[in-house]
């Protein structure tokens, strides 16, 4: 593990990355380098009464000055975006900094554009249209405090309508963050069944750019290294929160994996997993999990050399096997590993009912991760993936 708060550029993404124990109190340099005098803070209650963040949020003689808006749900829906742009319009925020899950850090993408364009969000709600901004965003920082989704260095912003029941990806450049602030001392505080979930949706991000269409080898070099590091540190990672080490791992796991990611987009466990979460309220990480084994096993007659290959990286014996078996231990290790982690197996045991599935097929189509999937999909495949992850 590192002692020493260290500072890396990345040729995937224009966002500066602090990493290290207290890189949160690090990070006021960042933002005094920026030139920010009054900053919005995004988060969800319980990041907000972390004794890191009341530091950071305190400020000092001389800091930028923090306003903390902490209104966000695990989900955080377009009301609550327009609820934190009135919120940093009020504020004078002149950057904002996303503390928390991917939720937190996606609200703030979103706020930091709503902020100067009331109603920018409610203009967004269009199903595989691209994202619009055309009046400049403020400055965004991230601070993760899960290790999942990578948001801290990539442009997506995945956002909750709540009139037309839909989840949508906004993605744009204005929303990469300028710096992203990875202290592996706030993951600590996660609970349990959060800190696996959100391991489990940083192992499908790159499994899916690992074997997707787009996927170069420059893609696949970061892949393999977060499929190696997952699989490596999630069990330690989810066994106790105050292995710091598995959980630094584990960060920068999920970060490297976005910048694959970001790079390929993802594939048919994700455009699935959104209406899940969408329609049932089901934890996007939740979902991945139960719904990656299922995509892999149906992507196996198009991807069987590229999951044969990550199933070496995640350890599994494949010497001597075809092909298609050891795309099959891929299977079998991702399965084993949710597992040993504790995490639920099927979309029954989360409240999600067979009636759903032909509507959640029909939301999952547009998404633009069917397209890049490696094996054709249509809505009946969609459909079937869903009836085997009812369990
Ligand atoms: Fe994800």
């Amino acid at each position: 593990m590192s002692d020493t708060v260290r500072i890396e550029c990345f040729d995937e993404t224009p966002t500066r990355v602090v990493s290290g124990p207290g890189a949160l109190d690090s990070s006021r340099a960042c933002l005094a380098g920026m030139g920010i005098s009054r900053a919005l803070v995004v988060c969800g209650q319980n990041v907000a009464k972390l004794p890191q963040v009341g530091m950071f949020a305190c400020g000092c003689e001389g800091c930028t000055d923090v306003t903390v808006f902490s209104g966000m749900s695990p989900d955080p829906t377009d009301e609550e975006v327009m609820a934190g742009g009135a919120a940093g319009r009020e504020a004078n925020a002149e950057a904002v900094i996303g503390i928390g899950g991917g939720s937190s850090m996606d609200a703030a993408k979103a706020i930091a554009a709503e902020i100067g364009h009331e109603g920018w969000v409610r203009e967004q709600d269009r199903p595989g249209e691209p994202t619009v901004i055309d009046h400049g965003a403020l400055p965004i920082v991230c601070v993760p405090t899960t290790a999942g989704t990578g948001s801290e260095v990539n442009p997506f912003a995945v956002i909750t309508y709540t009139q037309t029941e839909r989840k949508l990806v906004l993605n744009h450049e204005a929303l990469f963050p300028r710096c992203a602030v990875l202290d592996p001392t706030l993951l600590t505080s996660a609970p349990d069944s959060v800190r696996v979930a959100a391991g489990m949706d940083a192992l499908t991000h790159a499994v899916e750019s690992y074997i997707n269409l787009n996927a170069t080898d420059d893609t696949r070099r970061r892949a393999a290294e977060a499929i190696r590091g997952i699989a490596g540190n999630l069990r330690a990672a989810a066994a106790s929160a105050d292995d710091l080490p598995a959980q630094e791992a584990m960060q920068r796991a999920a970060m490297i994996a976005s910048l694959s990611f970001a790079k390929t987009r993802l594939g048919i466990v994700h455009a699935m997993a959104l209406p899940l979460s969408a329609l049932f309220g089901v934890p996007h990480g939740v979902a991945n999990t139960i719904l990656l084994p299922h995509g892999m096993r149906f992507n196996i007659p198009a991807a069987g050399a590229a999951l044969a290959e990550v199933a070496a990286l995640m350890g599994e014996d494949t010497e001597g096997l075809s092909e298609e078996a050891a795309a099959g231990r891929a299977v079998e290790g991702v399965e084993r590993l949710a597992a040993d982690v504790g995490a639920p197996g099927t979309m029954a045991e989360v409240g999600v009912t067979a009636d759903a599935i032909e509507r959640m097929a029909e939301d999952a189509m547009p998404s633009a991760h069917i397209k890049v999937n490696p094996r054709v999909i249509t809505i009946e495949d969609v459909m079937a993936v869903y009836g085997q992850a009812m369990g």
